[in-house]
């Protein structure tokens, strides 16, 4: 093992980053520590020199400390700093966020601190301890506290840096904001003290009607009984851990309704020991590739898709709440989706499950975005656990039907080693879903008069998604209703991504680029979908995108005043003339496919 790997398993094992975060945390006994949290920023990062985390007061005559959390400044949790103050606009760098814990311990009870998400890197300290670190702003980590607290009051201390590095994912440019803070729930749960860590409970990939289960409590102690009640199905499994606290079993259902877009059927299903209870709401489908078909339920779909970012443009900031899940949901339901891409980063398990609710297949990716460090071995391993921790923390959504593992990357021998690599971490832990990336390879080969694609590495996917902006970064090389594709025939294409910017309310021209009309926009989009008609193996399109949304290179004073502009509706929640050309062509799509 490279000698820097093996730093990278000490420093895992050493901060307890154990990879498989409590599954469900919101079917748990949990105790939300949202609120206003006491902060400094640390603007130079001086507060490790100045021990900030120890949280002292000054005591007698001479004692005195340059920084205190009581009486500073206050931020949201959940919640990015960016959007809570103007000062706060555009800071990258450290804040530290203070609050006081209260605690009764009780007999043969643990408590585990879950963060949901926290941007970029961040250490948590308990009455003075560092207790855990983590890398990643859009996966869980959790922490138990349990030997770390003390009867009565405690002080929870989070250090949060969200300074971009070569050396991160992603890493020095992104197309989005670089939102900082402590942005999802904080929760305290309480578990027994071998607890039902994570289970995994699906529809056997090759039955219509088997339900495999794979249980694993958090200790290693055999002879545990556990049950898995699936009440409406009047099923029961019953079974004892082994050695290593694990359980593998399998429940035949009856009259199994396999959730759909049309009939997004969820079961309430109870998991229990003698000491717990979770109930869970679980859905089971069928989703598989033939030839270059996605297949759900084994009935060939068009993914009539739309992508948007994890924020809500008329906050300014990061999308955290049930509410804000609905609002978005909503207005891709609008448009006739029955999938939605999440781009570029796991979203928060509201907007999941709020998606599996409404029948809305899922593409969940970490973000792999473009330019990383793909030679580097300790990227890799982030990569990975960032890979481990979202698949961890979804895969008993029915909703998620595609994991991917990267977004425009530059085809190379070390890119295709760091995703290969990527693909059998996610497949050791789920292989019942498609797995995927996304590509802006396709080029126009004139001597063929085709579009077509090199890249070696997609014959590892099951299906592939290509971003291509004909009409906006890449002018037509031939009239759209001539324009054909051949690009990796023997599987299923998604466009992931294509569109262009408008600014809601310009008037234009529909031939000039540079007009930032709607106008031309909905030029563009028309011209898009007359060339979709000669793709033979289209198994779906994601326009980009749903909102409008921040990124900090989108220069223009006054099309763009750091909006990228290729939302379908504005940062208002206005709607722009090609979101009514979208919808119609899903209306069209969605009866295309009934029929057959
Ligand atoms: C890329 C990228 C997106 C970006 C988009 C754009 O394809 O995947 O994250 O926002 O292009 O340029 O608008």
């Amino acid at each position: 093992m490279k000698r820097i790997s093996l730093t990278i398993l000490i420093l895992l094992i050493y901060f307890g980053n154990s990879l498989a975060a409590i599954t469900n945390v919101y079917g748990r006994d949990y105790q939300l520590l949202n609120g206003l949290w006491d902060v400094i920023v640390d603007q130079y990062d001086q507060g490790q020199r100045m021990k900030v985390y120890e949280n002292k007061s000054p005591e007698g005559l001479t004692d005195f400390y340059e920084y205190s959390f009581k009486g500073g400044e206050r931020l949201h949790v959940p919640g990015d700093w960016n959007s809570q103050s103007p000062e706060l606009k555009r800071y990258e760098g450290t804040i530290w966020y203070g609050r006081p814990l209260n605690h009764v311990s009780k007999p043969g009870e643990r408590n585990i601190l879950y963060f949901n998400g926290v941007n970029y890197r961040s250490n948590v300290y308990l009455n003075g301890e560092k207790i855990k670190e983590h890398e990643g702003g859009f996966t869980p980590f959790e922490v138990d506290v349990t030997d770390y607290l003390k009867n009565g009051e405690n002080f929870l201390v989070v250090e949060v840096n969200n300074t971009r590095t070569p050396q991160s994912i992603p890493a020095m440019a992104f197309d989005w904001w670089n939102y900082g803070g402590i942005t999802r729930d904080v929760m305290m749960v309480k578990v027994p003290e071998n607890y039902i860590e994570d289970y995994f409970i699906r529809l056997n990939p090759q039955s219509t009607d088997i339900i495999d289960i794979d249980i694993k409590m958090s200790q290693p102690q055999e002879g545990i009984e556990v049950k898995v009640t699936i009440p409406e199905l009047n099923q029961v499994f019953q079974g004892m851990t082994d050695e290593n606290g694990k359980i593998k079993g399998e429940l035949k259902a009856k009259k199994l309704q396999r959730w759909s877009h049309e009939n997004p059927k969820l079961y309430e299903v109870i998991v229990e020991t003698s000491d717990e209870r979770i109930v869970e709401e679980i859905g089971f489908r069928n989703i598989e590739v033939k030839g270059s078909q996605i297949l759900v339920n084994g009935e060939d779909q068009f993914m009539r898709s739309v992508s948007f970012h994890e924020e809500i443009p008329q906050r300014l900031g990061r999308a955290f709440s049930q509410n804000d899940a609905v609002m978005l949901i909503n207005e891709a339901k609008d448009l006739g989706v029955n999938m939605v891409r999440l781009a570029h980063y796991p979203q928060n398990e509201y907007i999941v499950r709020e998606a599996e609710r409404n029948g809305i297949l899922l593409w969940e990716e970490i973000p792999v975005w473009q330019g990383i460090e793909f030679t580097d071995s300790m990227t890799l391993e982030k990569a990975k656990v960032m890979l481990t921790e979202m698949i961890n923390r979804d895969k008993n959504r029915c909703a998620i039907g595609f994991w991917s593992v990267a977004n425009e990357t530059k085809p190379s021998p070390a890119r295709n080693a760091f995703l290969k690599e990527l693909l059998k971490t996610g497949k050791g832990i789920d292989s019942t879903r498609l797995y995927t990336a996304a590509f802006d390879l396709v080029e126009f080969d004139e001597d063929k008069g085709l579009f077509t694609m090199e890249d070696d590495f997609t014959e590892n996917l099951d299906v592939v998604g290509v971003n291509k902006y004909l009409g906006w970064y890449h002018q037509w090389p031939l009239d759209p209703k001539n324009a054909v594709w051949e690009v990796i025939t023997d599987k299923p294409l998604i466009i992931t991504e294509f569109g262009g910017e408008a600014l809601y309310g310009q008037a234009g021209s529909r031939d000039v680029v540079s007009s930032w009309s709607e106008d031309y926009q909905a030029r563009l989009y028309a011209d898009n979908l007359t060339m979709f008609e000669n793709i033979p193996n289209l198994a779906g399109v994601s326009p980009w995108v749903l909102y409008d949304f921040r990124s900090p290179y989108r220069f223009h004073p006054t099309n763009q005043e750091g909006w990228n502009r290729k939302g379908l509706v504005s940062d208002k929640g206005q709607r722009k003339k090609a979101w009514y050309l979208m919808r119609d062509y899903y209306e069209k799509k969605k009866n295309e496919y009934r029929v057959k």
